[in-house]
């Protein structure tokens, strides 16, 4: 059996239950199964322990789901750019960290003047820290709230091997130091946090189909970076906080959860893939989120007995192009990619032993790869539950907003 066809037997609704809960609207569009999201949720906390989630709002990008998660049990918002943060300020939410640097002198001065005691930027160089440092001098209010963003890459064979994402120049207990030094050499200025994303353990599915030495090898990489990472994490917490106190140590995402969890030096873990469980989380051995962000299309045009071609559906995810980033077909079962068309601006043709028995004007279910830029696709998620549409929820793109 697939990955994606275990998914299917997983428990979400069936394709006769998704296409009852939703007979009345005309595809595309897009649902979230209410039942499977709180399932996650509940199994991404379970994975935490007592140590709490961030919700990672890149992964979500829709109020009322990040309003249900933060219900759920998460605390505090894990944002992604600063305009962001401000907008979810606006809408009353309080305690956010915003996970990538600013350079945007406009909305630093929004920040400075304004709700500065509830958003936190992110900061791994001087540059970070003199453009929020004059945006307090400009706008006065302030202090900004900063958190230092420190490298959690893997680094083997002294440094001629780097695994990991390439993010902050700040690796070691020593330029942490440093750079808590400058922070609060600036008045303008106070340290609140610290962060370090092991994307490459966090993001990287341990369990890629149909490739058993790739797993294993991806694996070892996971175990041998995540032990490095302890260990340096540590040091560098210690080293910091003997210059300053720190209000939070973030690390972690949806992938390393329980493993993140675990280092004593970080104080929570951030999350939100897990929430809606796209198909790069498939591919996991210590968890398995329930699909429950799905679209769905019509099927338009039968090009030929083996082919049912639907309409849209190219919305492939951000990262290195590859397969692995084109959405996939979920419901009915048996459907798969053409291999020439993909998935498509204006059309994607479904091959497979699925594909003969669908008619003109019959749906398609599809799941994207990642989670939160499926929103940027709709402007409203329709909430399902078994066989009833519960609501309609609005995304950022649906409330006009769009950060990235
Ligand atoms: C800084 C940071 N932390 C954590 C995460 C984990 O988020 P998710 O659980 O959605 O994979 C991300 C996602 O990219 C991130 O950028």
């Amino acid at each position: 059996m697939s990955l994606t066809e275990a998914r299917q037997d997983s428990g979400v609704p069936g394709y006769d239950d998704l296409n009852r809960a939703t007979a009345d609207l005309e595809p595309p569009f897009a649902v979230l199964d209410l039942d499977a999201f709180d399932r996650n949720a509940a199994d991404l906390l379970r994975r935490a322990g007592s140590t709490p989630i961030r919700l990672a709002s890149k992964s979500v990008r829709c109020r009322a789901l990040i309003d249900r998660a933060l219900a759920a049990g998460m605390r505090g918002i894990l944002g992604f750019t600063l305009p962001e943060a401000l907008w979810l300020a606006g809408h009353g939410h309080e305690d956010l960290v915003v996970a990538y640097p600013t350079v945007d002198r406009t909305a630093l001065r929004a920040l400075a003047a304004g709700p500065c005691d509830r958003i936190t930027i992110m900061a791994d160089c001087r540059e970070h820290l003199d453009l929020a440092a004059a945006a307090v001098r400009e706008a006065g209010g302030g202090p900004i709230l900063v958190c230092l963003d420190v490298d959690a890459a893997w680094w083997p064979l002294g440094g001629r091997i780097r695994v990991g994402a390439r993010r902050s120049p700040v690796r070691t207990p020593e330029q942490a130091t440093a750079l808590a030094r400058e922070v609060l050499a600036r008045p303008e200025l106070r340290l609140d946090g610290l962060m370090s994303y092991e994307a490459h353990i966090a993001g990287v599915g341990d369990r890629p189909p149909g490739k058993p030495l790739m797993g294993a090898a991806i694996r070892a990489m996971q175990r041998a970076s995540a032990r490095e990472l302890a260990v340096r994490r540590a040091a560098v917490v210690e080293a910091v906080t003997a210059v300053a106190p720190l209000r939070f140590v973030n690390g972690g995402g949806t992938g390393s959860v329980e493993r993140t969890a675990a280092e004593p030096a970080v104080t929570e873990v951030a999350a939100g893939s897990g929430l809606y469980g796209p198909t790069l989380f498939d591919a996991y051995t210590r968890f398995s989120p329930q699909p429950a962000a799905l679209f769905a299309l019509p099927v338009v045009r039968r090009p030929d007995a083996r082919t049912a071609t639907a309409l849209g559906g190219g919305y492939p995810a951000s990262g290195a192009a590859g397969r692995d980033r084109l959405p996939a077909p979920f419901l009915p079962a048996g459907l798969r990619l053409d291999r020439q068309e993909g998935a498509g601006e204006v059309q994607t043709p479904l091959r497979g032993r699925g594909a003969p028995a669908l008619r003109v004007g019959d749906r398609v279910w599809m799941r994207h790869a990642k989670a939160g830029e499926l929103c940027e696709r709709f402007n409203s998620l329709y909430l399902v539950r078994g066989s009833e549409l519960v609501d309609e929820v609005r995304t950022y793109r649906g409330e006009g907003d769009c950060f990235l």
